[in-house]
């Protein structure tokens, strides 16, 4: 029976995206968690899933280059088809972003907010509808060609904290959907443009 394809996370957080492609079918399996530091809950979620989780922490390697080739090597060890950051808070290097095919999720919808501050920085700016992106990542950060988007309302005394958990609650649709779709081998990237073929 084909295993399908095998796909490696990345994640610096809690790792509840990680949770939700751990329950999906995603036509591929997750052979390796990787983390960037110890005490992350993604690496617990892992472990408990029977997932080898690698913690590379920057901490670890003299400079920047040296962390690069550090992750370069630790995700090459797993032999993946396809890399998904889910919640990985660090920019990868120009050698791993044209090695590995990779999807990132990111709570804002693209180009609008991106970096590391997307939500709080949707609300400061006073959107009405703000949402998620899963996107292929290219080396400028967050603006790869964009798979799937879908949009989450900004309510009324919404804090950063209660419309991050709006836009995760959809992230966990979006991102395994998204996932399959590559696994299956059902998306097509023509420069910026993504598009979904229909068996
Ligand atoms: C997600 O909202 C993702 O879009 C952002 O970081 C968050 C990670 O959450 N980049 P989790 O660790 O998957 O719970």
């Amino acid at each position: 029976m084909p295993v399908g394809k095998r796909i490696v996370v990345l994640c610096s957080g809690e790792g509840s995206n990680l949770g939700a492609l751990l329950d999906a079918d995603l036509g591929g399996r997750i052979v390796a968690v990787l983390v960037d530091r110890e005490g992350a809950g993604a690496a617990r979620r892992a472990r408990e899933a029977g997932i080898p989780a690698l913690v590379v922490r920057p901490g670890d390697h003299a400079d920047r280059a040296d962390w690069d080739a550090a992750v370069v090597d630790a995700v090459a060890t797993a032999a993946p088809d396809l890399v998904v950051l889910a919640g990985f808070m660090r920019v990868l290097g120009v050698v791993f972003v044209r090695r590995f095919p990779t999807l990132n999720v990111h709570p804002s919808l693209l180009p609008a907010f991106p970096g590391a501050h997307a939500v709080a920085e949707a609300l400061a700016h006073g959107v009405k509808l703000t949402g998620c992106t899963v996107h292929y990542v290219v080396e400028e950060v967050d603006a790869g060609p964009i798979a799937a988007q879908e949009a989450v309302p900004v309510h009324p005394g919404d804090t950063p904290d209660s419309l991050h958990g709006r836009i995760r609650e959809v992230e966990h649709r979006l991102l395994p959907h998204v996932v399959a779709l590559h696994c299956r081998d059902r998306l097509r990237v023509r420069g910026r443009i993504v598009q979904e073929l229909h068996p």
